[in-house]
């Protein structure tokens, strides 16, 4: 195995998981997840993070999607500590591989910043939610004050490749009114104790137009 390969399959998926349960991140991640309910889709379920926040007496199904074996070990952990049914699988969300219109929530939680292409895959997401099902998200992103976007633009070309594709300048929200999603309850934030270039957060539900 090369030093690449080395780095992205087995330093990366450790500093992600570490560096995603920080308690500020658990702590919005507590005010986010537990909303799902019906048949519940995850996409980059990678980590399992978010599962000790789902509901059970509110999820009638959960399924997740992310294209890293090692990550997808760490969430297959966590379904078995949950002790839940989980249909995890490997795949990426540009190409979920699920029937239009199949899931009554949608979670994503900081996984637009590394997918390839985050129009697709908001196409994508918005396929497979029901009529009025709910996109619930929580993502970094680009900085609404000019004087930090330019250090986000500045360090992103060394941050993505060291970290397994995450971008800093994506805009969060917008894509997500783009997509035609009604917007409820959205929220933003600087992360305190981050450097600000890493620490714009953007979250929120979003239904499908029936
Ligand atoms: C920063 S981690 C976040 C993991 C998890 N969503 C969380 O909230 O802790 C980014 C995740 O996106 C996944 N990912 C990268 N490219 C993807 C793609 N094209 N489609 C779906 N997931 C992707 C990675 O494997 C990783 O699990």
């Amino acid at each position: 195995m090369g030093l690449k390969a080395f780095w992205d399959e087995k330093v990366v998926p450790r500093i992600i998981k570490c560096a995603c349960a920080s308690p500020a991140i658990m702590e919005l991640r507590a005010g986010i997840v537990p909303q799902a309910q019906g048949r519940v889709f995850e996409l980059g379920c990678g980590g399992g993070l978010n599962q000790q926040f789902y509901d059970p007496a509110r999820v009638t199904g959960f399924a997740g999607l992310d294209p890293s074996d090692k990550l997808l070990d760490y969430a297959r952990e966590a379904a078995a500590r949950k002790g839940w049914q989980a249909d995890l699988r490997a795949g990426v969300g540009e190409d979920i591989p699920f029937p239009d219109e199949s899931f009554d929530t949608v979670v994503c939680t900081y996984t637009l910043c590394s997918v390839n292409d985050p129009a697709q895959v908001m196409r994508e997401l918005h396929r497979i939610l029901k009529p009025k099902g709910t996109l619930l998200f929580l993502e970094h992103g680009l900085s609404p004050d000019a004087g930090v976007a330019k250090w986000q633009r500045r360090i992103e070309p060394v941050w993505v490749p060291l970290m397994g594709g995450c971008h800093l300048t994506r805009p969060v929200t917008a894509p997500v009114l783009q997509q035609g999603f009604q917007l409820e309850a959205p929220g933003h934030r600087y992360m305190p104790g981050m450097p600000k270039w890493a620490a714009w957060m953007e979250w929120g539900s979003a239904v499908k137009r029936a």
